[in-house]
């Protein structure tokens, strides 16, 4: 599949949308200040599956979060803004998922997986 540009300016803080990208729900969060502080206070090695918040988002771009929309249990799609830790809740099992994307609670064995993408500038995206 080829890459997808985003234009990142219409997307409000504390919202996200969701694009496809190779046929795969593509989460692009604007995280709030509190959203970020939620995920960077959380002790890494407590996690199911240990990985930072600054290692799940780019350096300077902290606000976004990018995420492939789909349950790491059993591959259905999360909703968005939803379960105890703000983030991504899966109605399928009940995996919880955090500001980060990062599994919390549930069946989910692993994170949700960033897909590879780059800034083209302070508000565009390439995925893929
Ligand atoms: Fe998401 Fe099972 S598929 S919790």
């Amino acid at each position: 599949g080829a890459p997808i540009e985003v234009d990142l300016t219409p997307i409000a803080e504390g919202q996200d949308i969701k694009v496809f990208w190779r046929g795969k729900p593509i989460y692009i969060s604007h995280r709030t200040k509190k959203q970020i502080e939620e995920a960077r206070a959380v002790s890494v090695s407590s996690l199911p599956d240990p990985q930072s918040d600054e290692q799940r988002v780019k350096p300077g771009h902290d606000q976004w979060l990018v995420v492939v929309g789909i349950c790491t249990h059993l591959g259905c799609i999360p909703i968005a803004h939803e379960g105890q830790y703000d983030g991504f809740f899966c109605p399928c099992h009940g995996s919880v998922y955090d500001t980060s994307g990062r599994i919390r609670q549930g069946p989910a064995p692993t994170n949700l997986a960033v897909p590879p993408y780059t800034f083209v500038s302070d508000t565009k995206i390439q995925i893929g």
